[in-house]
C-alpha cells in the first residue's frame, strides 16, 4: 500500500476513534454531535421522570441546536388529551425544569412536532393510531422513519409494550431507517426476571438497538473517571493493591421517598441504586484500560471486573441494611419511612444499604470495595474515595504524625463536582507536626461551561445510536447475580436496622467497617 493510502487509512481510523470517544465528543466543538432526522415516542409520559427529566432534556437539546429541525415528540398515555394539551404539559415542564433559558422560537419549532396518542398498553387501536401518527410525522416533518421508543413505565408493562410495538409493525421502520427501544430501570427485580425481560426485548429489537438507561453514566463526573485514569500518567501506577488500602463508594441522599411509595416499597435502596449506579461506578473505578472507547471495548472491561466481584462469605457481618426513622432534616422534623404515605407500616424495605465486595484479580486482590447508599442521610453527596495505604515506614515520631490519616483521592460525582486529593503536610511552625490537607479541583472553577444534564447526553446518544454509555444486558444480569444472594440473605434474616433521619445511617454500618479496622468517610 502507498504512503498516501496508508495515511488516509490511519486518518480514517483516527477519525472513527475520535468520533466514538465519549470524552472527546462531550467537549469538542469542531465535531458537533447533531442528531439526524428522527423522533421520540415516550410511553409513560405523565410520570415524574418524563416531566422532570425527559421533556426538559429534549428542549435543552433543541435549544443547543443538537436536534434536527423536524424533530418530533410523541406522548402516549392514558389521558383524554389533544395534541395541544400534551404540548402545554411539555411547555410547563420545560419552563420549570430546563437547564437552558427559554427561547420562544426554539419552543415553537419543537411544539409543531408534538403529538399525543391516548390509550392503554394493551389497546390495539391505540397502537394503530400510534403507527399512523409516526407515518404521518415522516411525511410532514421528514423524520425518515427513525424513531426511538422510550419505555418510562413500570417493568411489568415492558413485555406488553414491546410486543405491541412488534405486532403493529412499529419495531421495524421502512427501508434503512432505525427503530430503538430505550428502557428505564429497574431492569428486573432479580437475575431471573432480568433474563426474562432481556429475552422478550431481544425477540423484538436487535441488541444494538436496545438502550438501557443508567443515568449515572450520563453524568460528566462519571465519564471523568475514565479521563482521570486513562488520560493521565500519575494515577494508574498507584491504582492497585500495592498502594490502595480500600475504596469507598457512597451515594447519599437527604430526601426521603417523596411520592414514590408505589415504586420504592418492596424494591429498596440496594435494588434501586446498588444494582445499577454503584456497581457501574465500581466497574469504572476498577476496570482495566479499554483498547478503545467504543461500546464493545468498554463493556468487555466492565464485564471482566463485574465477573471478578466476589461477595464476602459471611453476609451477616459484611452487609448492613437500614430504614429511616423520624428525625430532623434541614431544620425540619421529618417522618420515618413507615409513616410515609402509601407505605405498609410493617414494611421491611431497606432505605439504606452498605455492602463489602472484593474484586478477585491481580490488580485488586485483598482490597475491599465498600458500597453504601441511603435516603434521609446527613446530606446529598455521591463520591468515590480511593483510600491509600499508610507509608510502609515513617521517619517521624508517632506524636508528629498523630493527626495524619490515609492519603485519599476522592472523585466527587455530585454536588460540587470535582476531585480532591488528601495528603499530609507540615504544619507551619518550629516543630515537625504533620496534618492532613486537601488539594481541590472544582469543575465550577476550572470550566466556564455548565455540564449538560445526564438525560440530555443519553437522549442524544440514543438518537445518534451511540451505545458507549449504556449498560449491556450481560452487565445488568451480572449485577443482579451479585446482589441476589444479599437480598435473599436479608429476606430471611430479620428487619432493617432503624436510623434517625438526618444521620449517616445505622450504627451497624459503622461497626461493619470498624471490624475491618476502618471507618466511613464523613463527606
Ligand atoms: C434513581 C433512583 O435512579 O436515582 C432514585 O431511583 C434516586 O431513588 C435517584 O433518588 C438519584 O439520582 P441523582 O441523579 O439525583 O443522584
Amino acid at each position: 500500500m502507498s504512503d498516501s493510502a496508508n495515511t488516509k487509512r490511519a486518518t480514517a481510523a483516527a477519525e472513527s476513534r475520535f468520533a466514538a470517544n465519549p470524552l472527546r465528543n462531550a467537549q469538542d466543538r469542531r465535531l458537533p454531535r447533531i442528531a439526524g432526522p428522527s423522533g421520540l415516542v415516550i410511553f409513560g409520559v405523565t410520570g415524574d421522570l418524563s416531566r422532570k427529566k425527559l421533556m426538559p432534556a429534549v428542549y435543552d437539546l433543541a435549544n443547543r441546536g443538537l436536534l434536527p429541525p423536524g424533530f418530533s415528540l410523541v406522548g402516549f398515555a392514558r389521558r383524554d388529551w389533544e395534541h395541544e394539551d400534551f404540548a402545554e404539559v411539555v411547555h410547563d415542564s420545560v419552563k420549570q425544569y430546563s437547564r437552558t433559558p427559554f427561547r420562544e422560537e426554539v419552543w415553537r419549532q419543537l411544539a409543531e412536532g408534538m403529538r399525543f396518542v391516548p390509550g392503554v398498553f394493551d389497546d390495539d387501536n391505540a397502537f394503530v393510531t400510534l403507527r399512523s401518527t409516526v407515518e404521518q410525522l415522516d411525511k410532514e416533518r421528514g423524520t425518515s422513519g427513525n424513531f426511538a421508543f422510550y419505555l418510562s413505565v413500570p417493568p411489568k408493562f415492558f413485555p406488553t409494550v414491546v410486543r405491541q410495538l412488534k405486532k403493529h409493525g412499529l419495531s421495524d421502520g421502512p427501508g434503512d431507517s432505525w427503530r430503538r427501544a430505550v428502557i428505564e430501570k429497574p431492569f428486573g427485580h432479580n437475575l431471573r426476571t432480568a433474563q426474562e425481560l432481556n429475552q422478550i426485548v431481544h425477540e423484538v429489537f436487535p441488541p444494538n438497538e436496545v438502550f438501557r438507561i443508567d443515568h449515572y453514566l450520563g453524568k460528566e463526573t462519571v465519564q471523568n473517571i475514565l479521563a482521570l485514569r486513562f488520560a493521565n500518567t500519575m494515577f494508574e501506577p498507584i491504582w492497585n493493591r500495592s498502594y490502595v488500602d480500600h475504596v469507598q463508594i457512597t451515594m447519599a441522599e437527604d430526601i426521603g421517598i417523596g411520592g414514590r411509595a408505589g415504586y420504592y416499597d418492596g424494591i429498596g435502596s440496594a435494588r434501586d441504586v446498588i444494582q445499577n449506579h454503584l456497581l457501574q461506578l465500581l466497574a469504572l473505578t476498577a476496570m482495566e484500560e479499554p483498547s478503545s472507547f467504543d461500546a464493545d471495548a468498554l463493556v468487555t472491561e466492565k464485564l471482566k471486573v463485574l465477573n471478578a466481584v466476589r461477595l464476602p462469605d459471611d453476609l451477616g457481618r459484611h452487609t448492613v441494611r437500614g430504614q429511616y426513622a423520624a428525625g430532623w432534616q434541614g431544620g425540619e422534623r421529618v417522618v420515618g419511612y413507615l409513616e410515609e404515605e402509601g407505605i405498609d407500616p410493617a414494611s421491611v424495605t431497606d432505605t439504606y444499604a452498605a455492602i463489602k465486595l472484593e474484586v478477585d484479580n491481580r490488580r485488586w486482590a485483598g482490597v475491599p470495595f465498600y458500597l453504601r447508599t441511603g435516603k434521609r442521610l446527613g446530606r446529598r453527596v455521591t463520591e468515590i474515595a480511593v483510600v491509600f495505604q499508610r507509608a510502609p515506614y515513617s521517619p517521624f515520631d508517632a506524636t508528629e504524625t498523630q493527626e495524619l490519616g490515609h492519603n485519599a483521592l476522592v472523585i466527587r460525582v455530585q454536588p460540587d463536582e470535582g476531585i480532591t486529593v488528601r495528603f499530609g503536610s507540615k504544619v507551619p511552625g518550629t516543630q515537625m507536626e504533620i496534618r492532613d490537607v486537601t488539594m481541590d479541583f472544582a469543575y465550577g472553577e476550572s470550566f466556564t461551561e455548565s455540564s449538560p444534564e445526564a438525560y440530555e447526553r443519553l437522549l442524544l446518544d440514543v438518537l445518534l445510536g451511540d451505545a458507549n454509555l449504556f449498560p449491556r444486558h450481560q452487565e445488568v444480569e451480572r449485577s443482579w447475580e451479585i446482589l441476589d444472594p444479599i437480598e435473599e440473605y436479608w429476606a430471611s434474616h430479620g428487619k432493617p436496622a432503624p436510623y434517625a433521619s438526618g444521620t449517616w445511617g445505622p450504627t451497624e454500618a459503622d461497626e461493619m467497617l470498624a471490624r475491618d479496622g476502618r471507618s466511613w468517610r464523613r463527606p
